[in-house]
């Protein structure tokens, strides 16, 4: 009964959520008013970006890959239950992308179509775009919500996690493998696009 009761709201969310039918809009990252959604979106994936790879790092120098799986897994993510000091108005900050280790991390609706963008140009021989800007219009709320998504590639440093499992060690191969049973973010090589880092900014 308890499970029928849970698909139930399942359903009923989903067609709440189509209802909504939100509009997603690419403004481009040059345009007047994707000013403001710049400056702080862009210091605040700056920051992430950084941190994710200084503890990274310092991680995988200190115990190795099995050790570093705990930072990537906990710390990586300032995810901004408080918000970011100096950057009140930047109201949340994820990872996501088309290959996911933790399906936690899968996108929603605006970040599909951010991920879809790219990958289309990828797949074209182009170069992923350094940034993204989005409007997101849902009817029935006052303001649209902004985001900014910055793209990033593989560096070297990654490749201990997203490389092929067979440069991986057993003892990291059966870690990932009990935390992360769906696990589809390795194969990669140094350059590949990885996925994006997305940053909402509140814009008054
Ligand atoms: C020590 C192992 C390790 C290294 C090195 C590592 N990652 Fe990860 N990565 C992980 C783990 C574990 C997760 C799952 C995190 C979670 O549970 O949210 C993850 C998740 C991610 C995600 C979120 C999407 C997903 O697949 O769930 C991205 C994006 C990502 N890593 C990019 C990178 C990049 C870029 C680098 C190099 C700068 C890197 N990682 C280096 C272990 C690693």
């Amino acid at each position: 009964m308890k499970i029928h009761l849970l698909s139930l709201c399942a359903l009923l969310t989903a067609a709440g959520a189509a209802e909504a039918d939100p509009r997603i809009i690419f403004i481009d990252p040059a345009a007047p008013e994707a000013a403001a959604v710049r400056q702080a979106g862009e210091a605040a994936s700056a920051r992430v970006a950084t941190r994710l790879i200084t503890e990274l790092t310092a991680a995988l120098g200190a115990g190795g890959p099995e050790k570093a799986v705990d930072v990537c897994h906990t710390r990586a993510l300032p995810l901004t239950k408080e918000p970011l000091p100096g950057l009140p108005q930047v109201t949340a900050v994820k990872r996501t992308s088309l290959r996911l280790r933790n399906p936690a991390n899968a996108p929603d609706p605006a970040e599909q179509a951010a991920l879809d963008r790219i990958a289309a140009l990828v797949a074209d021989g182009k170069p992923a775009p350094a940034l993204l800007i989005q409007k997101i219009e849902t009817t029935g709320t006052a303001a649209p919500e902004w985001r900014l998504y910055r793209s990033f590639g593989i560096q070297p440093a990654c490749l201990a996690c997203h490389g092929t499992t067979e440069s991986q060690s057993s003892s990291l191969r059966a870690l990932l493998r009990e935390r992360y049973p769906q696990d589809a973010a390795t194969g990669y090589a140094v350059g590949d696009w990885r996925g994006l880092v997305r940053v909402t900014v509140r814009i008054p």
